[in-house]
């Protein structure tokens, strides 16, 4: 592939924007400059660097963060800044969206592609694709929200029941809840309609996929093979 088509497709700009960039000398492919935007390039493996950013060639991207409070899961929000604000601008310019949502005040877990089957599968909600969170909630709980959880609790504006695939309390203020709808608010509804409050919700897992300790809040990675494999693997303790 043309080196300016291979740097546009990865987010670098329009094709006359990536044609200035290698004429200007600032792109480089396996550490060496190219000045020709014609030149051809085997994609497969490809490392190239535009003003000495190291990247790898990806036809698709597919990464995770550990979202922050604090962000909104939106390109054009409200109050909160954008959780594209945390991305490298080429990824944003290459049409990265996340995959679902996080409220503004949630943490964890998040996915991001430029992959329109990929966002959904993993974000639809008739695929039902387990989800675990972490509830801090603001007194202790009770054996009785556990019950009604797992028994299914209405909610306003939804005409059947939602009931959680697994819950289970891990101290005395914390509750941890498998869901496998999506809906706006799910978890913080479901846990005030079975009588407790969220002060704090964070997504540990989708599908097979942990959020990694070692990922501090407002970070992002790729996906790699292992991580796509986990994601689509059945989850387990
Ligand atoms: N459920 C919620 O209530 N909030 C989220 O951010 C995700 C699931």
């Amino acid at each position: 592939m043309e080196l300016e088509k291979i740097i546009h497709s990865q987010g670098f700009g329009s094709r006359k924007e990536c044609r200035a960039l290698i004429r200007a000398g600032v792109v480089s492919v396996d550490n060496r400059p190219v000045g020709d935007p014609k030149r051809d390039f085997a994609t497969d493996g490809l490392a190239f660097a535009v003003d000495g950013e190291r990247w790898q060639y990806r036809e698709r991207a597919y990464l995770m963060m550990n979202k922050p409070a604090g962000y909104e899961c939106s390109r054009q929000p409200q109050c909160h800044p954008a959780i594209y604000t945390l991305l490298p601008w080429p990824l944003v310019r290459r049409g990265v969206q996340s995959v679902g949502r996080l409220d503004q005040d949630s943490c964890g877990l998040l996915l991001f592609s430029d992959d329109g089957k990929f966002i959904h599968r993993w974000s639809s909600g008739k695929k039902r694709v387990p989800k675990l969170y972490r509830a801090w909630l603001d007194e202790d709980v009770g054996s009785e929200i556990v019950g009604r959880l797992l028994d299914g609790v209405r909610l306003h504006d939804e005409p059947e029941p939602f009931s959680a695939v697994d819950c289970r309390i891990r101290d005395p203020r914390v509750l941890e809840v498998t869901v496998t709808e999506g809906r706006y608010h799910l978890v913080k509804r479901m846990i005030a309609a079975a009588g407790g409050h969220v002060a704090r919700l964070q997504r540990l897992r989708i599908g097979g996929l942990w959020l990694p300790q070692d990922l501090p809040e407002g970070e992002w990675r790729w996906l790699d093979e292992v991580a796509l494999a986990a994601l689509a693997a059945a989850p387990a303790d």
